[in-house]
């Protein structure tokens, strides 16, 4: 049901679907857990509330609004409605392409895992590697690391190939509820292990990681803020154009105010979920290790000692690659199919978020050749947007998480940083660090003083009789640029370039 060359959601759940496979990733299951428990709990989980209302939803709402009202992409947006504010645009098309080097690559890991379970349950009996082994054997094998993240990225090339309600919106329609299911077998899985309370109480408990030990200090609040902000700017894959990019082919009938709550609520819900299907699992597998007596060699002084709750990886790729897949095989025989179905999950969680990444460039081009009066092959343009994602990301890929020591930019000047240490966390840091709060904070100054809030405002009501203005202007206006400064200033924190938050 394309309605134009364009292309358009063939229906309002179908676009629903599409926004929340786009937000809920990666983000949502090795970021959100760990930052809650590190945060302190419900604490986070107030001001990650509190910012996704006051900050989040604005964001969302206005870039579909804006998306929807001049019916281009990010860039033609911009181009359409400010002069002052241009050339934002491209910082929204710059951010996706430089995210997708590190994303399709750590989607190929989970291609490869999915691939290592599945021969683990074919195999049954034979040798089982742990998850260290895996996880360093994998990252030094760069071809092998190339050839999946080739694989990755042709998935999503199949997927956008097929257009908006052919490709993208056909397979969230399939994807989201499917890893819905999964998820909720994960969790009765994670929940019923033994020790797994403890892993509830690091989440949800305030004060809880530091009283046990899984972290030595609690962050200061200014740090939470700063941590829950950055958060929720990725993981509602704002300022990255997609919202703009997928408003754009929103019937006008459509509610918006309705529309950006259920996916700010969705994502939120599945983030909590993901939580308890990965905290409480890798918790209670680590109190065994612990109980049995296992010994680590200390970092800081190359000593064997015992492990104690600090040495328990929940955060980032360990997480997912070494942590979990430690759990699964001390599940015994039915491990391997539980390794399955979770990195399955995850693979249709990036999957799904990586193609809307995609498809903010691609409508760029497609876009372009309409203004110069031709048709635009999207097969053409998805192939050649996919190809150059591929240059990038092969670098990353070979670089093996800074395993396999290619030189980073500005190494040889600042020596080793958080934003410097291996490929990933420099692509990471333009695009998460820089791209994404500098945009959105140019957004909300754009919309609340140079073309004003009545043009969102007017496409709003379009279609919705919610009574937002009021609330609208005054976040648009104030409470939004101050949210995205402290959010702009905690990941230059968080990536070393300042060190203002402790
Ligand atoms: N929201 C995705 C996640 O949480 O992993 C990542 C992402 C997708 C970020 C799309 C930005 C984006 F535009």
């Amino acid at each position: 049901m394309e309605q134009n060359h364009r292309g358009a959601w063939a229906s309002n759940i179908g676009f629903l679907m599409a926004a929340i496979g786009s937000a809920v990733g990666l983000g949502n299951i090795w970021g959100f857990p760990y930052k809650m428990g590190k945060s302190g709990g419900f604490t986070f989980l107030i001001a990650y509330l509190a910012l996704a209302i006051f900050v989040g939803f604005i964001v969302m709402v206005s870039e579909l609004a804006m998306g929807r009202k001049v019916g281009k992409g990010v860039i033609g947006c911009y181009h359409t409605l400010s002069k002052k504010f241009k050339w934002v645009g491209w910082l929204a098309v710059f951010a996706p392409f430089i995210i997708m080097s590190f994303y399709s690559v750590l989607g190929g890991y989970c291609i490869e895992y999915m691939a290592l379970n599945m021969g683990n349950l074919a195999f049954a009996g034979a040798e089982i590697k742990t998850g260290t082994d895996l996880f360093g054997a994998m990252l030094t094998n760069q071809f092998g690391c190339v050839v999946f993240t080739l694989l990755f990225i042709v998935i999503c090339y199949l997927i956008n190939r097929g257009g908006i309600s052919g490709g993208i919106e056909k397979f969230n329609k399939i994807g989201m509820p499917a890893l819905f299911v999964m998820l909720v077998i994960i969790i009765i899985r994670s929940l019923t292990l033994d020790g797994a309370v403890e892993g509830l109480k690091f989440m949800f408990v305030p004060g809880y990681a530091v009283k046990a030990g899984f972290i030595p200090e609690a962050p200061n609040f200014l740090t939470v803020l700063a941590t829950a902000g950055g958060q929720m700017f990725f993981s509602l894959s704002l300022a990255m154009g997609v919202m703009f990019t997928y408003g754009s082919y929103l019937d006008k009938k459509e509610n918006l105010v309705r529309n950006s709550t259920v996916i700010v609520v969705a994502d939120t819900i599945v983030a909590m979920m993901a939580g308890l299907a990965v905290i409480p699992a890798a918790v209670a597998n680590g109190l065994t290790s612990i109980n049995a007596g296992t010994t680590v060699i200390d970092a800081a002084t190359g000593v064997e000692r015992a492990m104690t709750l600090a040495d328990i990886k929940l955060n980032g790729p360990s997480l997912l690659f070494v942590t979990l897949q430690d759990v699964f095989n001390a599940m015994g025989s039915i491990g391997p199919l539980f390794g399955v179905i979770f990195y399955l999950l995850v693979l249709i969680a990036a999957i799904s978020s990586a193609i809307s990444l995609v498809e903010v460039i691609a409508t760029f081009f497609l876009d372009r050749a309409a203004e110069k009066g031709k048709k635009g092959s999207r097969k053409k343009i998805v192939l050649i947007v996919c190809l150059a994602i591929l240059v990038e990301a092969t670098l990353v890929a070979v670089d093996g998480l800074g395993s396999n020591g290619l030189w980073v930019p500005g190494q040889a000047t600042f020596g080793v940083h958080g934003w410097n240490d291996n490929w990933l966390d420099f692509m990471d840091m333009m695009s998460e660090g820089i791209a994404m709060p500098l945009g959105a904070l140019l957004m909300s100054l754009m919309v609340g003083y140079e073309i004003k809030p009545s043009i969102v405002l007017d496409e709003v009501h379009l279609s919705s009789k919610a009574r937002i203005d009021g609330f609208y202007k005054i976040c648009v206006k104030v409470i939004t640029p101050i949210g995205m400064i402290l959010v702009l200033l905690g990941q230059l924190n968080d990536f070393g370039f300042i060190s203002i938050f402790g």
